[in-house]
């Protein structure tokens, strides 16, 4: 089974769209159909997951204003956290003979049948954020995203210095399934791993958003080790700051009692750093439109595209949140 996030190195596809997926159908034509001065423009779809989180709002603006600006006729379907929706709105975007369809993935698994169905339609896929688990990596052109077993790397690193190398650490993970839930669990755990007085006492999702972050760091606080608790690492800004309340309504401080990592960099993290709440935010860029309306002209114009196209991040902790924050863009 190949994975796209476990590619080594960035891969240059050197074949054109047409020759990656070995099919008839003609990619968009980004220049100006015959007429008088008509201009086709060209039909992306995009898939996206649902609302759960800011980042996940941000990524949908970025996508919307950057197809917008470049003319794109833009097919957009919200899938609201369920699978089925996005295999449904992927069969939709074949039935509509759209140029190119981009999405991103609720989970890993389970899509090798409906992108088969795309690619025998001849239409090129772009996936942007999380990744899937398929047989081959001939079903779709490129992969835009986040390393996130970087991330979590980092986020053990972080906890790692912070903390002398002890913590009793619970996890707040995203949701079942995800790429960003395995691999950022996965990350953390390796960068720990040279840490043996960091110990992860309870794991569990928190689905990415701010509603179950709080309730189940409720219920760690509750559980009978929860006066041992002195760290917090949560797959996502909005569970964290769900989990913040949640530590405050048990009489707790957070950021001071217990630590607290998170990761995404939204604006709404760097306010908790600078109310001393939070103490340090992995980024996670969503702004995803500018690289994905890229790949999606070069595959139209069958120029070539990275097989695997990584974001860039970097670590914000709280000591520099006040001055960070006057230049975050989400
Ligand atoms: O896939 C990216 C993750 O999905 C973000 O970290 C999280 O906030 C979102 O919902």
């Amino acid at each position: 089974m190949k994975r796209a996030t476990r590619r080594s190195v960035l891969l240059l596809a050197a074949a054109t769209v047409a020759f990656a997926f070995g099919c008839e159908k003609k990619a968009a034509d980004p220049t100006p159909a015959s007429g008088e001065g008509a201009t086709k423009k060209l039909r992306l779809a995009f898939s996206q997951i649902g609302a759960e989180s800011d980042w996940r709002k941000a990524n949908t603006e970025s996508i919307k204003a950057e197809a917008a600006a470049r003319g794109f006729d833009l097919v957009f379907s919200d899938a609201q956290q369920k699978q089925e929706n996005q295999i449904k709105a992927l069969r939709s975007f074949i039935a509509q003979g759209v140029d190119v369809i981009a999405f991103s993935p609720v989970v890993e698994t389970g899509w090798e049948p409906v992108l088969k169905e795309i690619k025998a339609a001849g239409i090129p896929v772009v996936l942007t954020d999380r990744a899937v688990e398929v047989s081959t990596d001939d079903l779709y052109v490129t992969f835009i995203g986040a390393d996130f077993v970087e991330e979590g790397r980092r986020a053990a690193a972080w906890l790692a210095g912070a903390t002398g190398g002890k913590a009793v650490v619970v996890e707040l993970q995203g949701t079942p399934g995800s790429a960003p839930a395995i691999d950022r669990k996965r990350g953390f755990e390796e960068g720990i791993k040279a840490h043996p007085e960091i110990k992860v006492i309870k794991s569990q999702s928190g689905e990415f958003t701010r509603a179950k972050g709080r309730e189940v760091m409720e219920s760690f606080l509750k559980s009978p080790e929860g006066k041992q608790i002195t760290a917090l690492y949560a797959h996502n800004d909005d569970m964290a700051l769900g989990a913040i309340q949640a530590i405050e309504e048990a009489g707790l401080k957070p950021g001071v009692d217990i630590k607290i990592v998170s990761i995404d960099a939204v604006k709404a993290a760097f306010e908790a750093m600078v109310a001393g709440k939070l103490n340090c935010t992995v980024e996670c860029s969503p702004l995803l439109g500018p690289q994905l309306c890229d790949a999606v002209e070069a595959i139209a114009a069958k120029k070539p595209v990275e097989k695997r196209i990584v974001t860039n991040a970097a670590v914000f902790e709280q000591a520099n949140a006040a001055k960070d924050i006057t230049t975050r863009k989400y």
